[in-house]
C-alpha cells in the first residue's frame, strides 16, 4: 500500500476564513467609506450597495463555511449601526450580531470578532477620529459596550485590524479617506491607534478575564532589487522599518524606533497588552534607491520581474505571491517579539478572479506555516481572505478576493476550485497528497 504523506497541524488548529462588515454586510451608510463613495472617490467607480448582503443573511455565507468545515470564522462589528449618533447604542444593530454569533457557534465555528476594521462613524470622523489621541475615550467606550453584550458568545478579539494600512494610506499616501498626506500626522495616528489597541486590551480584559485578544497588523516584505547594493538594502530596510517591524517594536516594547522617537512620546502600558500576534501577509515588493524620488525613503517599488502574481488592483496594489515571505514574517515576529505569544495568521489571501493561481498559492504557503510551526513556531491558526467576494475598499468589485465567486448584482455564489481545495485541508487538518 502507498504510504499517503501529509502535512498535518497541530490539534486544535483553527482554520478560517476572515472578512469586515463595510466590505460584506451592506447598506452602511454612516461611515466615512460611504460618504468617500458618494464624494465618486473609489477608484473603480463601483459602490458598495448590498456587498455581500451579510446583514441580511450573513447565515448562508456561514452555511458554506461550515461545509468547508472551518472551525472558525473572523468577522468585524460596524461601530457606525452600533453606536450610529455619539453616545446612542442601536440595540437592534447588536441583537444583530448576537444573531450571527450564535448561528456561527451553532454551526461549530468560533467567532473571531473585529472591532475596529478601518471604518467608523461619521460623528467620530468629524471630531479628527484617531487623529486626536482625545477620542480614543469613544473606541474605548463602544469596546466595552459591545464586550460587555457579547461576552457569552464571544471570547476572541482583534481589538484594531491594520493600523498601519489605516495610517499610512489615509494620512501619508492620501489613498484611503481621509486622504491627508502628512508624515508627523501619520505617526500620531499610529501612536493613538497603538495605544487604542492598548487601552482596550485592559477594557476588555476586566470584563472577560480569560479572553484571547490581540491586534493584526499588515505584513509587506520589501527586498532589495540588487542585494549587493548597499543603497538598495538600506533603502528596503527602511520600509522593513517604517512599516512593518519599527511598529511591532513599537506595539511591543512601548517607544517607536528613531527618529519617531524623537516626537512620539512612549505608548503607556504596552508591555503584555496582547495575547497573540495577528498576522496579515500578502505580498512583497521589490525596492531600489532612486535619488531622483521626491524622498529618497520611499525609493521605487517595483514587482519582481517574472514573479508569480496577483489580478493588479487598479492602484495596483496587490503584487507578487511570494509563499516564503509568510515563513519570514513568522520568524521575524516570532524572533523580534522574543517568542512571547501565539501568532495567529489573521488573513492571508491572493486577488485572482479565474483562481487559476490560488489553489497553488493557499498550498504553498500553508506548506510555509507548517514549515515554521516546525521549526517551534507557535502558530495557532489560519485564516483566509476571504470567504465570498466582497468589496475592496479602493478597488470595489474590481479585483476578486473570495474563495468562492460572488457576482453583486445577482448575489449568486458559485465556489471557485480553491473552496473545495482549502475544505479538504481543514477537514484533515493537514495537506495531503
Ligand atoms: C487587508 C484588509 O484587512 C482587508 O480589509 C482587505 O480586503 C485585504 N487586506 C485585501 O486587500
Amino acid at each position: 500500500m502507498v504510504q499517503q504523506r501529509a502535512l498535518r497541524f497541530p490539534e486544535g488548529f483553527l482554520w478560517g476564513t476572515a472578512s469586515s462588515s463595510h466590505q460584506c454586510e451592506g447598506d452602511n451608510t454612516n461611515n466615512q467609506w460611504y460618504r468617500w463613495e458618494q464624494q465618486g472617490r473609489i477608484l473603480s467607480g463601483d459602490v458598495c450597495g448590498k456587498a455581500a448582503n451579510w446583514w441580511q443573511a450573513a447565515e448562508k455565507d456561514f452555511e458554506l463555511a461550515e461545509q468547508m468545515e472551518n472551525s472558525a470564522l473572523r468577522l468585524s462589528l460596524e461601530w457606525s449601526r452600533i453606536e450610529p449618533t455619539e453616545g446612542r447604542w442601536d440595540s437592534a444593530a447588536l441583537e444583530r450580531y448576537r444573531a450571527m454569533l450564535k448561528d456561527l457557534q451553532r454551526r461549530g465555528m468560533k467567532p473571531v470578532v473585529t472591532l475596529h476594521h478601518f471604518t467608523e462613524p461619521l460623528w467620530f470622523v468629524e471630531r479628527g477620529g484617531f487623529a486626536e489621541e482625545s477620542n480614543i475615550r469613544y473606541f474605548i467606550r463602544y469596546v466595552r459596550y459591545v464586550v460587555e453584550g457579547l461576552t457569552d458568545l464571544c471570547d476572541f478579539w482583534v481589538t484594531i485590524n491594520e493600523p498601519n494600512v489605516y495610517a499610512v494610506e489615509g494620512y501619508l499616501l492620501g489613498t484611503f479617506p481621509p486622504a491627508e498626506q502628512d508624515m508627523r500626522k501619520t505617526f500620531y495616528v499610529l501612536h493613538n491607534l497603538l495605544q487604542a489597541h492598548i487601552e482596550a486590551f485592559y477594557a476588555i480584559r476586566r470584563i472577560q478575564p480569560r479572553a484571547q485578544i490581540g491586534y493584526c497588523l499588515h505584513y509587506r516584505l520589501f527586498d532589495p532589487a540588487n542585494p549587493l547594493s548597499p543603497l538598495d538594502r538600506s533603502t528596503a530596510e527602511l520600509h522593513n522599518t517604517f512599516f512593518n517591524w519599527g511598529i511591532l517594536q513599537a506595539a511591543e516594547s512601548g517607544s517607536f524606533p528613531f527618529p519617531a522617537n524623537l516626537f512620539l512620546g512612549p505608548l503607556s502600558k504596552a508591555a503584555g497588552a496582547r495575547d497573540y500576534h495577528g498576522v496579515n501577509y500578502y505580498t512583497r515588493e521589490m525596492v531600489r534607491f532612486d535619488p531622483g524620488m521626491p524622498s529618497e525613503m520611499f525609493g521605487h517599488r517595483f514587482l519582481r520581474p517574472g514573479a508569480a502574481h496577483n489580478d493588479p488592483g487598479i492602484d495596483d496594489s496587490f503584487g507578487e505571491i511570494y509563499p516564503e515571505g509568510l515563513y519570514q514574517v513568522l520568524k521575524n515576529v516570532y524572533r523580534r517579539a522574543r517568542g512571547n505569544k501565539p501568532i495567529f495568521i489573521t488573513e492571508n489571501g491572493f486577488s485572482d478572479v479565474l483562481d487559476d493561481r490560488r489553489p497553488r498559492a493557499i498550498l504553498e504557503h500553508l506548506v510555509m506555516v507548517h514549515q515554521a510551526i516546525q521549526e517551534g513556531i507557535p502558530v495557532g491558526g489560519y485564516f483566509h481572505w476571504t470567504l465570498v467576494d466582497n468589496f475592496e475598499w479602493n478597488n470595489g468589485w474590481y479585483v476578486r478576493f473570495g474563495l468562492i465567486e460572488m457576482d453583486p448584482r445577482t448575489q449568486v455564489r458559485t465556489p471557485r476550485r480553491s473552496a473545495s481545495m482549502f475544505g479538504e485541508i481543514c477537514r484533515a487538518n493537514a495537506i495531503t497528497e
